[in-house]
């Protein structure tokens, strides 16, 4: 028997402690090499956290899988659990030094997440979620606000690594932003849906998202209250690439 409770606290433990990492980072001397393209980076330190994260995690659940946005992956299955971890989502915003960008730790049992935990070390916020328990922020509850569209932020990301989504991404913005108060864009979809789970914003929406930048912040947007799908409004899958909709549930 797992006590998700338990669990959460020591991921949240972990997660503080890899945040020092992001804090302290050495930028003059940095590593940075890039992936699917030019705007697709990845640090040395993306890589330190991973590993670091793998270690903490093998402690707390050895019986899970491992899935990180830094290569060197299990095979999700049906069956069992399996941590889903992005250790800098917002890798851009940290080598220009931007302070936006979290550590994002999810555990799926099967196909769904059974918790969340998103970490943001420049504000020191820890969100976390456990399913059918509640959402979370630094020990407090949390839920999504009861804005209309007309009082709304709308948060949204640019698909990066794939420019060709973006004039198709300006077109809903633009249909959003006449609708809505104003829009954001913030560079980390983890944390843009911890801000929907607070209640911070009322929308977020994406065109092509990855399992590691999604997983949590979708269970802490539920367990808040909102809802979370692809734009289509289908169930997301950790199969692969997806597009978002994360929104309250008056919206
Ligand atoms: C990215 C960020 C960004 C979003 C991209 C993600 P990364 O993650 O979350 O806000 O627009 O789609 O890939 O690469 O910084 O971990
Ligand atoms: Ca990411
Ligand atoms: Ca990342």
């Amino acid at each position: 028997m797992i006590y998700l409770k338990d669990l959460v606290n020591k991921i949240c433990l972990l997660v503080k402690d890899c945040g020092k990492v992001i804090l302290n980072a050495d930028r003059e001397k940095m590593q940075i090499d890039t992936k699917s393209g030019v705007a697709d980076l990845v640090t040395e330190y993306d890589k330190n956290i991973q590993d670091k994260i793998a270690v903490g995690l093998k402690k707390i659940l050895p019986e899970a899988k491992f899935i990180g946005e830094e290569g060197s992956n299990d095979k999700l299955s049906d069956a069992g659990y399996a941590f889903v971890v992005d250790p800098i989502d917002g890798t851009t915003n940290f080598i220009k030094d931007y302070h936006i960008s979290a550590i994002s730790v999810a555990l799926l049992e099967g196909k769904e997440v059974v918790a969340g935990v998103v970490y943001n070390p420049y504000l020191d916020e820890v969100f976390y979620a456990i399913k059918g328990q509640g959402a979370f922020c630094n020990g407090k509850k949390i839920s999504v606000s009861s804005q209309p569209m007309s009082n709304a932020l709308v948060l949204f990301g640019s698909s990066p690594y794939d420019k060709s989504l973006f004039k198709e991404t300006l077109e809903i913005l633009s249909e959003y932003f006449y609708k809505a108060l104003d829009i954001r864009r913030c560079g980390s979809a983890a944390l843009d849906l911890c801000s929907v789970a607070c209640g911070r914003a009322e929308v977020y929406f994406e065109l092509q998202t990855s399992p590691w930048d999604f997983a949590a912040g979708k269970l802490l947007v539920e367990e808040a209250g909102g809802v979370v799908t692809t734009l289509d409004g289908a169930p997301l899958s950790f199969a692969g690439k997806s597009s978002i909709l994360a929104k309250n549930n008056v919206i």
